[in-house]
């Protein structure tokens, strides 16, 4: 039997598009995560905190690919500088690693942990591939749902996003981590840019609910950034074919009852 492949954060909404399409390929997989998950045929899953390292080097005993989808809002450069050093110990072959679009333009410290993340897989001697990808609709859903909760919603002025379906990532991941390490590799973005305001109606609209907007700036060299489209993908970019809007239809349609 094939060595496991590791899926870093294999229970998370990436995570759980990739694991499948890995298995679909034929391959064993080890997910790990904090808090674990059912065993499937072919999935194993196994606890460990990338935060404190507790857990990672048994996690990646054995394997000769490692996918590292596991983030969360802080640390993920603590946690991917834990993971690496477990796979340069564990002699692991390829290491695949989902960054963020703007991670080396954008001035946010969570944007910043994302780069120097991005910076300790490249320099960690494990053959390596990384791609940056934009926000997935399923986040830009979740905080146009909590927008769109307030009386009022702000628009910051300037703000464009460019999001991407996350089976589109997935696909594209595992795509990278049955091939050969190929370094950072063309970004992968949603087909259209929107501005804040657009993916605000179009949600509104789908929900046929009205709210006031009123307009904001964000302020500081970040909303500097952002005014700039330093978060929207470069030349050379990969885009994805599925819209916000089928995204939207397809998330919030809901059959009739009866
Ligand atoms: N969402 C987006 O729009 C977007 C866009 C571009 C790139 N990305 C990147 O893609 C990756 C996946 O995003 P996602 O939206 O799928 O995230 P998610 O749904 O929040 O899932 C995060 C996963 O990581 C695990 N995890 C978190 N902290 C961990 C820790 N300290 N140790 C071990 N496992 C941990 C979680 O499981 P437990 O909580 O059980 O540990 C979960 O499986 C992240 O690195 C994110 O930065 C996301």
């Amino acid at each position: 039997m094939n060595a496991p492949i590791l899926v870093t954060g294999g229970t998370g909404t990436l995570g759980r598009l990739v694991v499948p399409l890995l298995r679909d390929a034929g391959h064993p997989v080890r997910v790990l995560s904090r808090r674990g998950g059912r065993p499937a045929d072919g999935v194993e899953h196994v606890t460990a905190d990338l935060l404190t390292g507790a857990g990672v080097d048994p996690a990646v005993r054995g394997v000769g690919t490692v996918l590292h989808l596991a983030g969360g809002p802080k640390g993920d450069d603590v946690a991917t500088r834990h993971l690496v050093d477990a796979a340069r110990r564990a002699d692991v072959r390829h290491l695949v690693f989902i960054s963020v679009v703007g991670a080396d333009r954008v001035p946010l410290a969570w944007l910043r942990s994302k780069q120097d993340a991005e910076r300790a897989v490249a320099g960690s001697g494990v053959p390596w591939t990384t791609l940056r990808a934009a926000q997935f609709h399923d986040l830009t859903l979740t905080m146009v749902e909590k927008m769109a909760k307030l009386p009022v919603v702000p628009i910051p002025g300037g703000l464009r996003l460019q999001p991407v379906d996350a089976r589109e990532v997935a696909a594209r991941m595992v795509k990278l981590a049955l091939g050969a390490p190929a370094g950072l590799v063309p970004e992968l973005a949603g087909p259209r840019v929107y501005g804040l305001d657009e993916l605000v109606t179009g949600y509104l609209t789908a929900v046929g609910r009205r709210r006031l907007r009123l307009p904001v700036r964000l302020p500081g060299k970040a909303g500097r950034a952002y005014r700039n489209g330093d978060n929207l993908a470069g030349p050379g970019a990969t885009l994805g074919v599925r819209t916000w809007e089928a995204f939207l239809a397809e998330r919030l349609w809901q059959p009739a009852a009866g």
